[in-house]
């Protein structure tokens, strides 16, 4: 179960020609702002992702345009530029870009017009839907389509996006989504506090695990034994290459979909969207900040004092001691494993299936790619990411799991 050292880069590498970064670039959408965070004519924004380096930005008819950082004439930031008049203008020697990616004035040039069209530029295709801006950063022929996931059509204020940046690889954040035993521990105390249905992760700390193979991935149920012949059954999907669509504590309460993308090898965006596909949002530990760009909090501090943890409040009963928020203990895992941990080291137990499961399939698509320099469930349009169904709920000891996503 255990992989080794040359899987572990596989999985983990995305800088250069690593074969993952490739294959990210050419294959999936990729979540870059948070619509919120970009006005029109406003601040650009510095988007690194995936190793390379972008400015993001919207016009002022609200397009969006995605270029590369650096300035074609001589390299400097375009995040510097001025976004004015449907373009963003470099502030070095004033060439001038609309959203389309097309260089539309160079006045330190003479023949404008013939030159504007002689510079060579690449091109990034972009859209804005459920409160994201995604990028799609391919440069082939066939543009994979959008994955139109269960929260990308609800209005505003039935949804909110929050992303913070964390200093460890993107993969770390994704198997801890598909870690359902954690709960029990690492955030016992907030479903302490939070009661509902999810209290019963409290009962059982073990879980027994069933899958169902998807052409996106997987959906898996875990099952705890909560007694007088019942279970607490949570239903979860894994979703190539970086979504995890995770279930509401109960059927009426809001759903949260996780996406960890990375920003180089050592780094990562994690990305939560809390949606409630019946109504308004209002307000939840997500929603709470209006810092799009840095909520959840990270642990406040670094491994010279164990990452801020608060000894104080765990003798008066926490259980992790980072009360700040339920993410917070997520981060602080993460970078107490390090920046890219050595999987080859780890000791699994059957807890552990989910992750082994994602990591498979990572692995394969991964595999696949680098022979056939293709992804075809990414680009044959069969996988409707709508209809993914993620649900919690109490059945009977004999009961078929499936029953709740019918
Ligand atoms: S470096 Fe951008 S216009 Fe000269
Ligand atoms: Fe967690």
């Amino acid at each position: 179960m255990t992989i080794s050292r040359a899987d572990n880069d596989l999985l983990t590498l995305v800088e250069g020609e690593a074969p993952l970064g490739k294959m990210l670039r050419d294959y999936y959408w990729l979540p870059a702002v948070p619509s919120s965070a970009l006005e029109a004519d406003g601040k650009p924004f510095r988007l690194r992702i995936l190793g390379r380096n972008f400015v993001v930005f919207r016009d002022s008819e609200g397009r969006v345009g995605v270029l590369d950082e650096a300035c074609p004439h001589r390299r400097a930031s375009l995040a510097l530029g001025r976004n004015e008049d449907n373009g963003l203008r470099c502030i070095y020697h004033g060439w001038k870009f609309n959203a389309a990616g097309d260089l539309v004035e160079a006045p330190n040039a003479r023949q404008q017009d013939r030159f504007c069209k002689s510079v060579r530029l690449n091109k990034y295709h972009a859209t804005d839907r459920g409160g994201i801006v995604w990028v799609w950063l391919g440069q082939g022929e066939i543009r994979p389509p959008f994955p139109n996931l269960p929260f990308t059509e609800l209005p505003a204020d039935q949804r909110c996006v929050t992303t913070q940046v964390v200093p460890t690889n993107w993969l770390q954040g994704v198997e801890a989504t598909m870690d359902t035993t954690h709960l029990s521990f690492l955030h016992s105390s907030t479903i302490e506090l939070q009661g509902g249905p999810r209290k019963n992760v409290l009962t059982d700390k073990t879980a027994r695990m069933e899958f169902d193979e998807q052409p996106y991935g997987f959906r898996y149920a875990a099952i705890r034994e909560i007694g007088d012949g019942k279970t607490y059954v949570r239903i979860n999907n894994y979703v190539m290459p970086w979504y995890s669509v995770i279930c509401p504590p109960d059927a009426n309460a809001p759903g949260t979909v996780f996406m960890s993308v990375p920003i180089d090898d050592k780094t990562h965006r994690a990305w939560f969207v809390h949606f409630n596909v019946h109504g308004p949002l209002g307000n939840t530990m997500f929603s709470q900040s209006p810092d799009v760009l840095a909520w959840p909090p990270l642990p406040p501090g670094g491994p010279d004092d164990n990452w801020g943890q608060n000894r104080d409040v765990m003798k008066r009963g926490h259980f992790s001691g980072f009360p700040q928020h339920l993410a917070t203990e997520d981060f602080a895992m993460f970078m107490s494993q390090g920046d890219i941990f050595d999987r080859s080291e780890e000791q699994l137990c059957e807890a552990d299936l989910a992750i082994v499961r994602l990591r498979r399939v990572l692995l394969q698509t991964v595999r696949q790619y680098q022979q056939t320099h293709r992804v075809e469930a990414a680009v044959d349009g069969t996988i409707d990411y709508a209809s993914i169904v993620s649900v919690g709920g109490v059945l009977s000891s004999e009961a078929n799991w499936r029953s709740l996503v019918q």
